[in-house]
């Protein structure tokens, strides 16, 4: 695959003031859709997978499929995958040619994080593959990933210091207010936070659970040092949208390509959208 590491990407947004969007793969017109998106507008692009993804799809088939997506790209492109549970997973992944892989040991108390993050470093980084981490801890669902509001926690600016100083990861997904799909009310934003955790940690900052959360919001956390910003519900609702509209208009209609081609378009417009949020085009 014609991949490069993470924190190639992301070192140079860091600098640079800007960041590269997260963006998951569901299916094939996701893939097909997000790396359109970043041709046309010249931004690197960080393509990641969840486990749930990898379950529904197969990891011959997200290869395959990535294999050929990249096969012409004139962009960088890293494969990430997103929320690694454990060390054997991030193998599996490491072993077929992912270039990042994130390894969330958020839910555990901060030293067994500490040593799992570390571990998967070791290894990682001695193929030359990017690695991210999470300390502090997002509310909502994301495919198998489900936390209540009450067990979410906002990341330690001091902790998140320590963290990346006896981990050594290349990026590290912080907690201050956003959520994994929809919002129930209005996200809030912890800014001050943010200003901390970037004054004392260097590397890329990565946001989760981007969807739903206004473009001046985004803006001012990048503008704050938020190198990586995932988004997958808001893609996922604009081709759900468009795949009803299709079939709302014409009840007749049956051949899928024609229900899920409109459907990628729509993706398509949502990334452009993302990207120009974040300001990752023309970075190439
Ligand atoms: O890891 C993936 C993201 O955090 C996506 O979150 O579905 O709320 O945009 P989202
Ligand atoms: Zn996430």
């Amino acid at each position: 695959m014609n991949l490069v590491p993470m924190a190639d990407i992301l070192n140079k947004a860091n600098e640079g003031g800007y960041a590269v969007g997260g963006f998951n793969i569901n299916n094939m017109e996701f893939l097909q859709a997000i790396v359109q998106a970043a041709e046309e507008t010249r931004s690197p692009l960080i393509l990641q997978t969840s486990e749930g993804a990898l379950k529904y799809i197969g990891m011959d088939y997200v290869v395959g499929m990535v294999q050929a997506a990249t096969k012409n790209t004139t962009v960088p492109v890293a494969l990430h995958l997103d929320h690694g549970s454990s060390f054997e997973v991030i193998m599996q992944c490491i072993r077929n040619g992912y270039s990042s892989v994130m390894i969330d040991g958020s839910h555990y108390p901060f030293e067994e994080n500490v040593r799992l993050t570390r571990k998967v470093v070791e290894a990682a980084h001695a193929v030359g593959v990017s690695v991210e981490a999470e300390l502090g801890r997002l509310g909502g669902t994301e495919d198998d990933l489900s936390v209540d509001e009450k067990d979410a926690s906002f990341t330690d600016p001091e902790e998140a210091e320590e963290f990346v100083k006896r981990t050594g990861v290349d990026a590290l997904a912080v907690s201050i207010g956003t959520a994994h799909g929809v919002y129930k009310g209005e996200p809030k934003l912890d800014f001050d936070r943010l200003k901390e955790i970037k004054e004392r940690i260097k590397i890329p900052v990565v946001l989760h659970g981007a969807s739903g959360i206004p473009e001046a919001d985004l803006k001012k956390a990048v503008s704050l040092g938020v190198c990586k910003v995932n988004v997958n519900t808001d893609f996922q609702q604009a081709y759900a949208a468009k795949v009803r509209e299709v079939l709302a208009n014409d009840p007749e209609v049956f051949d899928p390509r024609k229900i899920c081609g409109p459907g990628r378009e729509a993706i398509k417009a949502a990334v452009i959208e993302k990207i120009m949020f974040l300001g990752s085009n023309g970075r190439v």
